[in-house]
């Protein structure tokens, strides 16, 4: 398949958003930004359309998507919205927050994984709601990444994926998130947050105290079946095994280090994840040492950790070592984010 690649570099270009709403009017398939993750999108209501998303990143078929809406009125794709529900789009929407609600019929089942209910969130990237809008139909969108994979945040990521695997493939930069959108659950009582993401558990409880949020329930290796079903997939993995490193900054870094020296006796290349101010201390040979930003600001980190994770395949290294991050605020995103990774494979020290 021959993919039309666009990266807006110099602004918005109208012509190429209504040639991307052509394509998805027709059944196809489109990569394009949003400010959480770049996103793989089809028409929502087109169970064909939905399937060739499917099958473009090689994701297993009972892991519902979240459609995209450029409008509040989601009356035609929620069968029931819950007073609080609404509140919450009011208040974050447009933003990187996500409903699960009762659906309607005309949310095909391709769409939904067999579930009857919808995820569904707004956009605040403008290249992805004039998208949206010019398409005419709610755009179902995972992220853009081949299943397994860390989520792309920038066109060059994309393109690396998906070319050849889609019809199109936007790009505007990179996105200001960086980790996927904050999923709540209304088609349950207590509602409960699925998962973490930029707007935290905090912000959520000062709009809905009910909200409850259970981070046993989010891990790959339960038994029962996690609520939001791909939470259960390994997920964001870059190609080398990844450790966490967890707990005193100091302690964790001579770990590390101790950890580091085995490694490279045994010929193999480190890569190393950790905050900017730990740069000096890792910075030695054969050491490919990845800054996240600074720990100070978790809105960087966040904004960072799927592209560093990337980077790693590119370093071609052999193992990689995390140092974990305090699990408060967008922290408990990217940490969720982090394990997952890692497969759960943490040390605490
Ligand atoms: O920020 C985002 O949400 C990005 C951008 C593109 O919008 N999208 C995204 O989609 O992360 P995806 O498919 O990679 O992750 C969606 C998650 C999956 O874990 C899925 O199982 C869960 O949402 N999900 C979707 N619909 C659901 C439903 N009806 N009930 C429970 N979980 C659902
Ligand atoms: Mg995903």
């Amino acid at each position: 398949m021959e993919t039309i690649k666009v990266n807006f570099e110099n602004g918005i270009e109208m012509n190429r958003i209504e040639q991307g709403a052509e394509i998805i009017k027709r059944g196809g398939v489109i990569a394009f930004p949003t400010e959480t993750v770049y996103g793989l999108g089809a028409d929502a209501l087109n169970k064909d359309a939905v399937r060739k998303i499917f099958e473009a990143k090689g994701r297993p078929q009972d892991n519902p998507l979240i459609i995209h809406v450029a409008d509040r009125d989601i009356s035609a794709f929620a069968a029931e919205v819950p007073e609080k529900a609404q509140a919450m789009m009011d208040k974050f929407w447009p933003g990187p927050l996500t409903l699960i609600l009762k659906k309607t019929d005309i949310v095909p089942l391709e769409t939904s994984a067999g579930l009857d209910t919808v995820g569904i969130r707004m956009p605040s990237n403008e290249t992805a709601r004039l998208l949206i809008k010019a398409s005419g139909c709610p755009v179902a969108a995972p992220s853009a990444n081949i299943s397994g994979k860390p989520s792309p945040t920038n066109f060059k990521r994309c393109v690396e994926d998906l070319d050849g695997r889609v019809d199109m493939i936007i790009g505007d930069g990179s996105s200001i998130v960086g980790l996927e959108s904050t999923i709540v659950d209304y088609s349950v009582h207590p509602p409960r947050l699925l998962r973490p993401g930029y707007i935290t558990y905090e912000d959520l409880l000062v709009m809905d105290p009910e909200v409850v949020y259970d981070e046993a329930k989010t891990r790959a290796d339960e038994k029962e079946i996690p609520k939001a079903p791909g939470m259960k997939y390994r997920h964001y993995a870059p190609k080398a095994p990844l450790t966490i490193i967890s707990g005193d900054v100091e302690k964790a870094g001579k770990e590390i280090l101790k950890r580091t020296e085995k490694y490279r006796s045994e010929g193999k290349v480190v890569g190393i994840l950790a905050p900017k101010e730990r740069e000096t201390m890792y910075n030695r040979e054969n050491i490919r040492f990845i800054s996240l930003g600074s720990e100070k600001n978790s809105s960087e980190i966040a904004r960072n950790l799927f592209e560093g994770l990337r980077m790693f395949d590119d370093l071609n290294v052999d193992v990689i070592l995390a140092e974990g991050f305090s699990e408060t605020g967008v922290g408990i995103a990217i940490m969720n984010r982090l394990k997952k990774a890692s497969g759960f494979n943490i040390v605490e020290v």
